[in-house]
């Protein structure tokens, strides 16, 4: 078995002006499983994002999560519910998660949203494998999701990360299901 490190950071070039334009700068991004006490910074999170992301992600514009529902999205088992977070300055500028399906425990429902600002350097995918090595640490062998058929970014990442994965695709959603290859020593 492989261990996973909880918390690591890479540098990724940062476009101030947009995928390909303008002048890349460095930064640090950290990534570890989140905590309760993020709730607030998922909240300023969630402020920073544009109503199109927020909806690709959650489906709805989801303005003003209640203390309860961010209090749920900040606390996980760390087993059946995982999520990690990136953060830059000790804000947190994405989340993958996942949570395992309680009819089928080989299957896991994941998501995933990057901070507009940082959409296109790398972090989407980068975040995504991580879980992906944790969740089939786990004994999870592939990823669901739910995808609105147009979202080109999500479709396009899961692509290049996985040559296995298959959508069905019914009235503008697509159904996706990613295997995942588990990691050996
Ligand atoms: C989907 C999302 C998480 C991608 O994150 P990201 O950090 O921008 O993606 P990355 O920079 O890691 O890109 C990884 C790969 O995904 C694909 N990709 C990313 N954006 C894309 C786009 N707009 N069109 C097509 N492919 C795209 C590419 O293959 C890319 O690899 P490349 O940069 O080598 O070409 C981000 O766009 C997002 O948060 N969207 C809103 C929320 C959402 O849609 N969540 C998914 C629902 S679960």
């Amino acid at each position: 078995m492989v261990a996973i490190a909880t918390e690591t950071s890479v540098t990724f070039g940062h476009g101030c002006q947009g995928r390909g334009v303008g002048t890349d700068v460095e930064h640090s991004v950290t990534s570890r499983p989140i905590r309760p006490d993020d709730a607030d910074r998922l909240l300023r999170l969630l402020h920073r994002m544009s109503p199109d992301t927020v909806y690709r992600r959650f489906f709805s514009p989801v303005v003003r999560p209640s203390p309860a529902v961010l209090a749920r999205l900040a606390t996980v088992d760390h087993g059946d519910r995982e999520a990690l977070v990136a953060l830059v300055d000790d804000e947190i500028i994405a989340v993958a998660r996942y949570d395992r399906l309680p009819d089928d425990p080989t299957r896991a429902e994941m998501a995933v949203v990057v901070e507009d600002a940082w959409q296109h350097d790398g972090v989407g995918r980068w975040l995504v494998q991580r879980l992906g090595e944790l969740a089939a640490s786990r004994c999870v062998e592939a990823f669901t999701a739910t995808v609105l058929t147009d979202n080109d970014a999500i479709i396009g990442l899961i692509r290049s990360m996985s040559r296995r994965a298959r959508f069905t695709t019914v009235s503008g959603e697509s159904d996706v299901v990613m295997p995942l290859v588990r990691a050996t020593a």
